[in-house]
């Protein structure tokens, strides 16, 4: 026998019996809609693109110091056209790219746009962490007022609150205009010099190319250099420009209520960004795995060969708010029952079965039996099943073109003409067609 295919690991399978919780469908679309929910009550719009652009759009986007491509987690490809391909990383230079494509600087500004879909980075997997992961994206595109900044963090909390999770932190700052970081890495590369020979293989080639993200390395004895550097934060090194844009959208999330703390020394993972920049983390999860982030990023479009438009966004991890409702113990709403489940008692009346499923479909949820059973087991497998009805149709009950129809939960069964079972059934809640 053939050995068995598997799934690559650091990738899953969603369903909803699924034994692990962040991969349960049910939990999955809890996620997706809540954020759908807020997001549009915003007038954010949704956009769907593409998997896999060119490799150079999303090289482009997350620049050539982010471990992304200095790590290589990029799945890059050639096509039989010869064109390198890469399936996205993160989504943000895609829609970006869309933007650009489609003409929306013309549309009233901000345009405001968001999605939800699989990423892909080759990372090392673990828990929290896969090659292909999930994120809500939301993108405000065409302003450069810090008001928009305020809004896009405070949507992305009303989010995380939508969805009934508590211990969240908002750690929010500022990695400044290109010119302030400039300076601020050869204040660090001064400081780090010294320690090159210790300093982990990835933060040597750093130490040139791009200092800052020696501060969020995860290795210890990286850590512990920075630790013992003492080393000055991003925010003392902030131009007037981008420290008063920076003062305005913590002034106004203040005014609109939503909690954050200041972190003087955010480093965000893509070379994109400029001023804004945040992270939200979560008590039970650890300092390292984010729940989602963000920033500015006004450069973006023009390294992408677009015109100038200013842009904000974030990126929700969804595995990682899956497994921070789990540990919260927050509920999922559960998916709604069947209104009625068909037990066909005989061959004969399997496809008279399936017909009245059809026709009831889909005002009514309704689920059937493929193979006849008898009666005792077809209610059994209802109640199972959590049914509000349970329909036998047998051979008598076909001769009179009518279903033997019980109420499970009060017993009540009386015979229904096949005409007359949606008013039988209903009314029930939701929305009907
Ligand atoms: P990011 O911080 O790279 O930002 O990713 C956003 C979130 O995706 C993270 O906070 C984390 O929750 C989740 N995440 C990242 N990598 C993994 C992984 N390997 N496995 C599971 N979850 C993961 C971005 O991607 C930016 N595009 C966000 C943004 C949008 N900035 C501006 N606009």
């Amino acid at each position: 026998m053939a050995l068995m295919l598997t799934s690559v690991p650091g990738t899953n399978d969603v369903f909803a019996q699924s034994k692990e919780y962040p991969f349960r469908e049910p939990v999955f679309r809890y996620i997706t809609q809540t954020a759908e929910q807020v997001l549009r009550s915003s007038g954010a719009q949704m956009i769907h693109t593409p998997v896999f652009e060119y490799a150079e759009v999303l090289q482009k986007g997350v620049g050539v110091t982010s471990d992304i491509v200095v790590k290589k987690e990029m799945y890059t490809f050639e096509d039989r056209g010869g064109r390198v391909l890469g399936l996205r990383p993160e989504p943000t230079a895609s829609i970006v790219r869309a933007y650009n494509q489609h003409g929306m600087k013309v549309w009233p500004q901000p345009v405001r746009l968001f999605t939800w879909g699989p990423i892909f980075r080759a990372e090392r997997h673990q828990k929290g962490r896969y090659k292909q992961f999930h994120q809500v994206d939301y993108e405000a595109l065409g302003s450069a007022d810090p008001l928009i900044d305020a809004e896009a963090i405070a949507l992305m909390v009303q989010v995380y609150r939508a969805l009934g999770l508590k211990g969240l932190e908002v750690k929010l700052g500022s990695v400044g205009d290109p010119e302030d970081r400039v300076r601020y890495n050869d204040y660090l590369r001064g400081l780090f010099r010294p320690y090159a020979q210790e300093l982990s293989e990835d933060s040597r080639v750093r130490l040139e190319s791009n200092p800052m993200r020696i501060l969020d390395s995860k290795s210890e004895a990286d850590q512990r250099i920075v630790a013992e550097a003492g080393v000055r934060p991003m925010l003392e090194f902030l131009g007037p420009e981008a420290r008063g844009f920076h003062e305005k959208v913590a002034g106004y999330l203040e005014k609109l209520g939503v909690p954050f703390t200041l972190d003087p020394s955010i480093v965000r993972g893509l070379d994109y960004y400029v001023r804004t920049a945040w992270e939200v983390h979560h008590s039970r999860i650890g300092a390292k795995s984010a729940l989602g982030g963000g920033g500015r990023y006004d450069g973006l479009s023009e390294m992408l060969g677009g015109p100038r438009v200013p842009g904000v966004g974030w990126g929700i991890g969804i595995e990682r708010v899956a497994i921070a409702l789990e540990q919260e113990g927050v509920e999922i709403p559960a998916d709604p029952v069947p209104d009625l489940y068909l037990v066909p008692l005989d061959e004969g009346a399997k496809l008279e079965a399936l017909q009245i499923a059809q026709r009831l479909r889909p005002a009514f949820r309704v689920e059937m039996a493929y193979a006849p059973k008898s009666a005792r087991k077809g209610l059994e497998d209802a109640l199972k099943r959590g049914a509000r009805f349970v329909g036998l149709l047998g051979e008598a009950e076909r001769a009179r073109g009518v279903v033997t129809l019980k109420h499970l939960e009060t017993g009540d069964q009386r015979e229904v003409s096949w005409e007359a079972l949606g008013e039988a059934l209903g009314p029930v809640p939701g929305v009907r067609l």
